[in-house]
């Protein structure tokens, strides 16, 4: 297949295209706007043969339309994808997450061309910490940020064009990644070069919020098993059993870079903060057969550590915006 990839400039769109050259015979054209989160340093060494780069926005009808007339199918991963930006400036929210999804749909219906949507289970809303429940494709939407209600509202226009148009989608819902390239406004490469950079990790509010990690090598299989596999019009949710709370997470990366385990700051609470999230992937693993490789949370972090240790060259021209953002904040 001619597969165009949005957002293949980012941390798991990147991801993805790496996994498509390595573990497939399909081609790849990213379109990505580079903005902040996005960087060709991310998408090094691909054969020219296979590869090739578009720098453009999703919103832009005309040259969405003209690469949908070369592509056989379309894996969208482009988002604004950090809850804290869009908690102080909705707006590119809307304009990427809703319009850019919207533009696409309308492109793929008129080329008829095989869509795939990349969502997140924060769609769901989140559950108790003493909740034995975690969240299933019946889940009923329950969105509580910015970020999270406008991959929502992309998820339920996915939803419409299938059912009004026969759309050829499907999605998928993940829960949070980690793994290198992952941009340091995220919580685990937010602390991790800040250990490196000899300051103190910072947490929000108390630490026992949970989150359901799996690493990005996995999320990108499962999105390469939907696409190949998935039957048309579903939902599958990822997810790697990688319950954690922050808390435990901070100390596992003071513990990995050889600091004592409580050196870190709890700071100002993110408003609205969702407790917890779990998936359940049953669906995913029964019906197409897919399951995680990185079983184990603390080797797969040690590995990403390894990784921020080894790449400053990679992250650092991010590290002080980013860090005078969260300052502003509080944060
Ligand atoms: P990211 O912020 O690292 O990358 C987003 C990419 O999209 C960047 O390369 C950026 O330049 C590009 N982009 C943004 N706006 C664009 C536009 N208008 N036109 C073209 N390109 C644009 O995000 P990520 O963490 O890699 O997330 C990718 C997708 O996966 C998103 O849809 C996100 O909602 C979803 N997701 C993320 C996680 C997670 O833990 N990070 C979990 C589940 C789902
Ligand atoms: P984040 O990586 O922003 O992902 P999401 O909001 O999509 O879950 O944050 C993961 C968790 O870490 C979330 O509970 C917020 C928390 N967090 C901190 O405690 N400190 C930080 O510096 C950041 C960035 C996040």
């Amino acid at each position: 297949m001619r597969l165009l990839v949005t957002g293949g400039a980012g941390f798991i769109g990147s991801n993805f295209v790496h996994h498509i050259i390595a573990r497939s015979d399909h081609s790849v054209t990213v379109l990505d706007k580079l903005t902040y989160a996005g960087t060709l340093a991310s998408l090094e060494g691909l054969p020219e043969s296979r590869f090739r780069f578009v720098r453009g926005d999703i919103a832009d009808a005309p040259l969405v339309d003209e690469l949908f007339a070369e592509h056989d199918a379309v894996v969208h991963f482009a988002a604004e994808s950090h809850n804290d930006n869009s908690l102080d400036d909705p707006r590119p929210f809307l304009d990427t997450n809703i319009i850019g999804t919207f533009t696409l749909l309308e492109a793929a219906r008129r080329h008829g061309t095989r869509f795939h949507h990349i969502s997140t289970d924060e769609v769901y809303g989140d559950l108790e910490l003493d909740d034995p429940a975690r969240f299933t494709e019946t889940t009923p939407y329950n969105p509580s940020s910015p970020y999270s209600s406008t991959k929502a509202g992309s998820d339920l226009l996915v939803r419409a064009w299938v059912r009004s148009f026969d759309l050829p989608a499907t999605l998928s819902n993940c829960s949070n990644n980690y793994g290198p390239y992952q941009h340091v406004e995220k919580f685990i490469p937010r602390q991790i070069t800040n250990v490196l950079r000899g300051e103190r990790p910072k947490l929000y509010g108390s630490g026992e919020n949970v989150r359901d990690w799996i690493h990005a090598d996995d999320h990108s299989a499962a999105v390469l098993t939907i696409l190949e596999q998935g039957r048309i019009g579903e939902t599958y949710l990822i997810g790697a059993d990688g319950e954690q709370s922050n808390k435990a997470v901070v100390e596992l990366i003071l513990t990995e870079l050889g600091q004592p385990a409580d050196a870190y700051d709890h700071v100002v609470d993110r408003p609205g903060h969702d407790l917890r999230y779990a998936i359940d992937s049953t669906k995913l693993r029964t019906e197409l057969d897919w399951s995680p490789r990185f079983h184990d949370f603390e080797a797969g972090l040690a590995q990403t550590i390894a990784w921020y240790r080894e790449h400053e060259g990679w992250w650092a021209p991010a590290k002080d915006a980013t860090e005078s953002r969260y300052r502003a904040q509080g944060q």
